[in-house]
């Protein structure tokens, strides 16, 4: 069984990708919201248990008007679009970030989807929107001392308060685009990633990607600061050889 339980997905290069054609950037992100829908099918057929999308960071609002407005509206088209295969496919949606700059018809569009799925058992799909990793540790962080002003904070105590504890912690983060950094993505949960930086541009991201490096992925050995299973099976080995010679000199002498 696969141990890629959670995957996170870094959306990037529309802009790139729109402009080594010769288009504005917001072409890019329109075709780049096509993807989404196959990465989300190809999740749950591969029976990942919790999927999250970086899709606006906390730093994209600085991005010029007209951009941060496409976005808005490519996000409100995707729910309405996909809320009923949402529901038909068993899939439990949230948004995590701070929602509320957003416009109102699609703050409550959010909360609908969100209300509509919130008993499915299935995949976990978490959208990543006006979403900082820095600020959610924040948040977390004072809203602990709000609650207990007088006690230190445990990891366990921060993690329970994060936009979406159910999800854990990351196993596989993958950015597309070709560049090399986490950019304030789920900070905390991402300790003990295994990282997969590509250079396919999100719209050229394909099922058939995605799915390669989950295989990929999947033959890593993650350790977690221990040695390796190898290792340590040799070492069971040569202390139990050694315990058995220790017994028959013992006996010998
Ligand atoms: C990712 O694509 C989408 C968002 C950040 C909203 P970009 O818009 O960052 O595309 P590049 O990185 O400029 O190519
Ligand atoms: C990260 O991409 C945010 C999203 C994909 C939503 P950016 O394009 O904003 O990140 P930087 O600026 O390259 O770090
Ligand atoms: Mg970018």
């Amino acid at each position: 069984m696969s141990t890629i339980k959670h995957v996170a997905i870094i959306m990037d290069g529309n802009g790139r990708w729109a402009k080594k054609r010769f288009r504005p950037r917001i072409w890019g992100h329109v075709r780049g919201s096509g993807v989404v829908s196959d990465i989300v099918q190809s999740a749950d057929d591969q029976g990942i248990k919790a999927l999250t999308l970086y899709a606006f960071s906390t730093e994209n609002w600085s991005r010029p008007v007209d951009e941060v407005s496409i976005l808005f509206k490519l996000l409100k088209k995707f729910l309405l679009k996909e809320q009923s295969r949402l529901i038909k496919n068993n899939v439990h949606f949230k948004v995590i970030g701070e929602i509320n700059g957003l416009p109102e018809d699609t703050v409550t569009l959010i909360k609908e989807t969100e209300a509509l799925t919130a008993k499915a058992t299935g995949l976990k799909l978490t959208f990543a929107f006006s979403y900082g990793g820095r600020s959610e540790i924040m948040r977390a962080v004072n809203q602990f001392q709000i609650q207990n002003p007088s006690k230190l904070m445990t990891e366990d105590d921060l993690s329970a308060r994060l936009y979406r504890p159910e999800t854990g912690d990351v196993d596989l983060m993958i950015r597309t685009g070709g560049e090399q950094r986490i950019s304030n993505f789920l900070l905390w949960q991402m300790a003990y990633a295994e990282l997969y930086f590509t250079p396919t541009k999100w719209p050229d991201f394909t099922a058939h990607e995605f799915k390669s490096i989950i295989d990929h992925v999947s033959c890593r050995e993650r350790r977690f600061g221990n040695v390796s299973a190898q290792t340590s099976l040799q070492m069971s080995i040569e202390l139990a050889e050694s315990n058995k010679t220790n017994f028959v000199q013992g006996v010998l002498s």
